[in-house]
């Protein structure tokens, strides 16, 4: 049963101290604010527990790439909030756009015909933008809703093109795509499906190139086209770096030999760059980077710099020229009330226009360097078995011994211990995959901030290591 509060129900008027840091909020205000939070508010991927017992930060205020709660604490933004705040907290220039969009227009919809001037323009930016021949855009209101155009395009597609028995979907096993029911269906982590199990019919997860671990390569996705028969297989779905599922970085060759497969077995490729679009790796989109050209690719998150939602669908003209040849009567059936809000345009325009001013793109790819080779550095720390990234994403992974790569016992829950020693130092981070740590700031980062956020994560990993250390100790009575 929900906690009762003396506060429920009453809102906490906002006053804001004018110092320390101008932002922190009275005690009592402060504490009213968490108990409210753990009485009423579900946060989807927080252990309730968790948020019961400890409870969760509440922001008020970010500028660049750091965070205040009501307390007053200072956090750095490790992981530009949900892998998607690409130009930093605080940006005026988005706050302009917003405004003026909601003074001129507040509503258009797109769906059903009347548009408006912010929403066209940004499908020819994306347009403009997107690798080669992806001409045709698609709006949506975040990852999961793309991911579910995607699933209608892929099937609407096979089906124009007299192949209705194209209709299943192979994805990488540990892959994200979201959790509404078809995107959920697509994700390939178990934890995040076995309450709604069973999903969509005919998704098929492969093992992933997970070259710390384990030897998968493209060839396996020709196994399960023998097995299955391309005849019935519409797309593969995949991350180009796997995020959440700890961002496995494939081998070079591994995404051109996809490419190659898909391609000769008449399948859909579908690059699902809801984390890795807008820059993140040192290119605009990361297939480009890897050397191949899906037929769809999915994006969200950095495409507003998460200041509205906005999700895109991006896919190549070849597609849409089959819907017209089937008549001039045809149309998708999909889409949303909020498909192309004009203020969420509006701001992904203004986001788009700062990536490119200030070479954003670029600085992921210089500062991404840096932050590799200082993350290679946490090596000498006895549990980090391996660090790895591209860009401005990166993980290390936590081995018990470094040597055979043995991990850590799941109920020790390491990494979630490292995310929380690190949150108490003032770095906000993300566990990703079973034992790993995700870094993933926001591009404008400087280096001086990439050493003070890697020295805050070695902190804690090193505190954790020790704290470890003794308890083993006392445990063996050395
Ligand atoms: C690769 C990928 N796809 C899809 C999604 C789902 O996006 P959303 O949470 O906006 O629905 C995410 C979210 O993190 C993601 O990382």
């Amino acid at each position: 049963m929900a906690r009762q509060t003396k506060t429920q129900g009453k809102v906490v008027p906002l006053r804001p101290r004018k110092k320390p840091s101008s932002v922190a909020l009275a005690p009592r205000q402060a504490k009213a604010l968490r108990k409210q939070d753990a009485a009423h508010l579900v946060h989807g991927f927080v252990p309730l527990g968790l948020q019961q017992n400890k409870g969760v930060p509440v922001f008020v205020k970010g500028q660049g790439i750091y965070l205040w709660d009501t307390e007053g604490k200072k956090y750095i933004d490790g992981l530009a909030s949900l892998w998607n705040v690409h130009i930093g907290h605080g940006r005026k220039e988005i706050n302009r756009a917003v405004a003026e969009q909601m003074k001129q227009l507040a509503f258009a919809p797109t769906l059903i015909g009347p548009t408006s001037v912010p929403t066209v323009q940004l499908a020819a930016k994306l347009a403009k933008i997107a690798p080669k021949g992806l001409s045709r855009v698609i709006l949506t209101s975040g990852g999961s809703e793309s991911n579910e155009s995607m699933i209608r395009l892929v099937r609407a597609y096979w089906k124009a093109k007299g192949k209705p028995k194209k209709t299943k979907f192979i994805t990488l096993e540990q892959g994200y795509h979201g959790t509404s029911s078809g995107a959920a269906s697509l994700t390939g982590i178990p934890l995040f499906n076995a309450q709604v199990d069973p999903g969509l019919p005919g998704v098929i997860h492969m093992p992933r190139p997970y070259s710390y671990r384990e030897n998968n390569g493209a060839e396996e996705l020709e196994k399960i086209i023998k097995r299955e028969g391309a005849g019935t297989i519409g797309a593969f779905v995949a991350e180009p770096i796997q995020g959440v599922g700890g961002v496995i970085v494939p081998p070079d060759g591994w995404w051109p030999k996809i490419r190659e497969i898909c391609s000769r077995h008449n399948i859909l490729m579908v690059c699902d760059e809801v984390i890795t679009g807008f820059g993140r790796t040192g290119t605009m989109f990361a297939s480009t980077g890897f050397g191949v050209v899906p037929d769809i690719l999915v994006s969200a998150k950095g495409v507003t710099s998460g200041y509205l939602p906005l999700g895109v669908v991006l896919f190549k003209e070849e597609i849409f020229q089959t819907f017209l040849e089937t008549g001039d009567d045809y149309a998708f059936w999909h889409g949303y009330t909020y498909t192309g809000h004009p203020t969420v345009c509006a701001a992904a325009l203004a986001n788009l226009e700062i990536i490119e001013k200030e070479k954003l793109v670029q600085n992921a790819r210089t500062q991404g360097h840096y932050l590799q080779k200082q993350l290679a550095a946490l090596h000498e720390l006895p549990i980090v078995g391996d660090t790895r990234g591209k860009g401005l994403i990166a993980a290390v992974e936590l081995v018990k011994d470094k040597a055979t790569k043995e991990m850590f016992p799941a109920e020790l829950r390491i990494a979630q211990q490292v995310w929380e020693k690190a949150l108490d130092n003032g770095l906000i981070t993300r566990v990703a995959g079973a034992n790993s740590i995700a870094l993933c700031p926001p591009l404008i980062i400087t280096k001086k901030q990439i050493d003070e956020m890697i020295d805050t994560l070695g902190r804690a990993i090193r505190e954790v290591a020790e704290e470890m250390d003794g308890e083993w100790r006392r445990a063996s009575g050395k």
